[in-house]
This record gives C-alpha cells, structure tokens and sequence, in this order.
C-alpha cells in the first residue's frame, strides 16, 4: 500500500473546515442541550404529577431511540408537516440539542438527588421558596458533582454529531467522505479525520479536568 502523506496535507485545509462546523453543532447542542436538560431535570423531580410525567416520556422517549433516526425524523418528516423545508444546520442543531438535554436531565435528576434533602429542608426552615432553595443551594451544589458525566456527555455528544452527515451537512465526518469520493484516500482521510477527533475531544477533557479543579479549590474557601 502507498501512503500519500501528501494527500493529509493537502487535504487538511478542508478538514480543518468541517471541524470547525462540528465544533459550531457541538457547541450550540451542548448549551440548548444544557438548558433543556437542566429544566427536565428539576421538572423530573416535580411533586406535580403531569410535569414529572412529561418530562419522563420525553427522556424516555428521546434515550429509546437512535439520534440517526430523530435526524431523519426532523430533517424529513417534519418538513411534510409543517410544509416547508429545514436548513440542515437547524436540523442538525435541533435534533443534537434535543437529543442531547434527555440525557442531560438525567445526570442533572442525578446530581440534584445526590444533595442531602435536609439542604431543601434548611433552606426553606429560613423562608427561601422551593425554586430559591434550588436556584442558590441546591444546583449549585450539584453542578459541582456533575461536571465529570457532563465532560462525557459533551464528548459524546461531539463524536455523535458524525451522525448529521446523513443529512449532508458538511462536518468533520461529511468533509472527510466527500474527499475520499474524489481521492479515494481512505486511508489516509479516515485517519486524519479520526485525529483531528481526538485533539478536539482531548482539548474538552482538559476543558473538564480545569473546570472539576475549579470548583474544588472553591470548595477550601
Ligand atoms: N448513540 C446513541 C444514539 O444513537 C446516543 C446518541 C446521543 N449521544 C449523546 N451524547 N447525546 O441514540
């Protein structure tokens, strides 16, 4: 086998586009994912029965079912309803966010029952109302215990974007593919694209590490 290191470098221009796209979906589904989930999370642990049930069918109902085929699901069969096409870009960024805020729920439902439930106690024995107690006690607490299952949700999250290739828009993994239909470098393509991956998502890991670090230094004071 030839290994065309030449076709890396000139290829990598171009990849280094459909990286920095992934990067955009990665960021835009993690923070909508984030406020989603967050807001099912707390409403997971509502004493109304109907939020709770809500905010269960949709972890339920996004975590059993594969994100490629809630792409396909927003990207064509939305459009039949509503009658008009979606820009891939919004489909792509509405489907990884709300795939995105069922899982983030549950690490939030998570987080939020690990705090001692005498901290709810104390805060509402000293008038604070129960979306006080939660906005300046509780979370702040939790998010502390669940930056670590974020870090992996994030990862995941990038390395699961892949997943809009489907619809043709032109990320790290389409780039890659569209260049292999014209070099038919595989080999090479596949490796660098699998590269550029991995310092994307080691650069998130060391993102997490310096955040869990943070807030323990916090902690002493
Ligand atoms: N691979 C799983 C699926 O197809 C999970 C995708 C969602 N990933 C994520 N990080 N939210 O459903």
């Amino acid at each position: 086998m030839n290994f065309d290191f030449d076709l890396i470098v000139r290829s990598f221009p171009l990849l280094l586009v459909g990286a920095g796209v992934t990067v955009q979906i990665t960021a835009f589904s993690v923070s909508l994912g984030l406020l989603i989930g967050m807001f099912v999370g707390i409403a997971r642990l509502s004493n109304t029965w109907i939020i709770k049930a809500l905010a269960a069918v949709y972890v339920d109902f996004i975590r059993g079912t594969p994100l490629l085929v809630q792409i396909f699901l927003i990207y064509f069969a939305l459009p039949i309803i509503v009658g008009q096409r979606i820009d891939p870009f919004i489909a792509a960024i509405t489907a990884c966010s709300i795939n995105s805020g069922a899982y983030v729920a549950e690490i939030f439902r998570g987080g939020i029952q690990s705090i001692d439930k005498g901290q709810m106690e104390a805060g509402r024995s000293l008038g604070m109302t129960w979306g006080q107690t939660m906005r300046h006690i509780i979370l702040p607490q939790a998010f502390k215990r669940i930056i670590p299952p974020l870090g992996n949700e994030f990862i995941a999250m990038m390395k699961d974007s892949s997943l809009v290739s489907v619809i043709g828009f032109e990320e790290l993994t389409r780039r890659g593919q569209l260049i292999i239909a014209r070099t038919y470098g595989s080999f090479e393509i596949w490796l660098s694209v699998a590269f550029i991956y991995l310092i994307m998502t080691f650069t998130i890991s060391r993102l997490v590490d310096y955040l869990e670090r943070r807030y323990k230094i916090d902690d002493r004071h």
